[in-house]
């Protein structure tokens, strides 16, 4: 298997530790343990129950944990999918591996693969390195007629997808709510997903590791829900997910793939090919952030941050509205902005890297040039400040 540089990760990894000021973080502030721990206790009971979570990680065996994930993990997991039982879930580490398995185990050199763009790109980069044939299902920012120059969302083109998706189609991989955007697919247009996936008979993969950061309105519907209100539970339906983005816990390296039996048996089989399972102390808190009450209470922080910190970067957009727009995000704590300036994406985020000490995700990433992608769910400090000095550049580039 030949890897392309993997650009996003790998920028992200070079220089994130780096620069005073790092924009490029997709998630919400992460969580100490300390935080998890008293967050749990006070979704149940005080001061007891934190002190008893305390000695009883403090008095932890650090052996092997159950490799697919323990049964409490993997129940409080299924209890997100209606009608799922531990046996439909398996644990992995992080999202990312998830999404791995899953390609790994499905994907055969020359299967035609649909993905949505702009995307993670982790998807794209495994399934080209297995020898994919690699199709672009674009997200489109669309506006009105009255004010054309200000695109108001993030669309898919489903007549497009239509053409995309033939009974040569092995696996669809879709990001909802999206990375970069924050878009989110409505009810509709996910069931004419499922629809048409069933039609090819393909795999649907549905990364929905953004799902619960939502800015307004109820969390994203999974493509679980959608399917199971169709005709039948959809066999070839994997959905991947994990505690790094909704939760702000991604140093916990805990995701999961839910499925139908089989093929859950299957990823398993994978899964002891890859990291055998996930870290024990990992699991123990997990199962801690995914009770039903401390759920609650983490996806309630990250509202409380998303909405309290979107609207300093909007309004730094409005300010500089003659050098960027952007379509507001419905979900994540991320944006992509369009600039106007003639310079290349990754140029500009090198330029300010070097000259500013702050990171933002180039564009070129996404293969979407003249745009940037802005983290704004971290230190609201840090988000002004690198701000500011995006400012700094930007009169300078004029
Ligand atoms: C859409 C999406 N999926 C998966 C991942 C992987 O996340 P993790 O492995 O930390 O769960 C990321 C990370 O940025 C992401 O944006």
């Amino acid at each position: 298997m030949h890897f392309e540089t993997f650009e996003l990760e790998r920028f992200q990894s070079t220089w994130e530790n780096r620069v005073d000021y790092n924009l490029s973080e997709s998630g919400i502030l992460p969580m100490s343990v300390e935080e998890l721990t008293q967050l749990a206790s006070g979704a149940t009971r005080p001061r007891q129950s934190f002190n008893h979570s305390v000695v009883r990680l403090i008095r932890m065996s650090l052996g092997y944990s159950q490799t697919n994930g323990t049964i409490p993990l993997r129940r409080s997991v299924a209890a997100l999918y209606p009608g799922a039982t531990e046996d439909n879930i398996e644990i992995t580490n992080g999202g990312s591996e998830a999404n791995f398995i899953t390609m790994w185990r499905v994907v055969e050199p020359r299967d035609e693969v649909v993905v949505m763009l702009p995307n993670y790109m982790q998807v794209w980069g495994v399934a080209r390195a297995l020898r994919a044939k690699v199709k672009a299902w674009w997200l489109r920012p669309v506006a009105t007629s009255s004010a054309p120059r200000r695109p108001i969302q993030w669309a898919p083109d489903l007549e497009e997808f239509d053409k995309l998706v033939t009974k040569r189609t092995k696996l669809i991989a879709i990001c909802n709510p999206n990375n970069p955007t924050g878009a989110v697919l409505t009810r509709e247009i996910m069931q004419s997903i499922v629809d048409r996936a069933r039609w090819a008979g393909a795999w649907l993969l549905a990364d929905e590791v953004y799902q619960g950061a939502e800015l307004e309105g109820p969390v994203t519907p999974s493509f679980w829900t959608i399917a199971a209100g169709s005709r039948a539970p959809y066999r070839k339906l994997i959905v991947t997910n994990s505690l790094s983005k909704a939760y702000g816990l991604p140093g916990l390296r805990i995701g999961w793939v839910a499925g139908q039996r089989k093929a859950i048996e299957q990823s398993w089989a994978a899964h002891d090919y890859t990291t055998i399972g996930p870290g024990t102390l990992n699991d123990t808190l997990a199962t801690v952030a995914l009770s039903s009450a401390t759920r609650r209470a983490i996806l309630q922080r990250t509202q409380t941050i998303l909405r309290a910190q979107w609207p300093i970067l909007e309004k730094w957009i409005s300010a500089h509205n003659t050098h960027f727009v952007a379509v507001p995000p419905q979900a994540g704590a991320i944006a992509v902005l369009h600039y106007s300036m003639k310079i290349n994406s990754t140029q500009l985020a090198n330029r300010l890297r070097k000259t500013k000490g702050v990171l933002i995700v180039p564009g070129d990433h996404f293969l979407l040039d003249r745009h940037i992608r802005i983290g704004y769910g971290g230190h609201p400090g840090h988000l002004k400040e690198g701000l500011k000095r995006l400012s700094e550049m930007v009169r300078k580039l004029g």
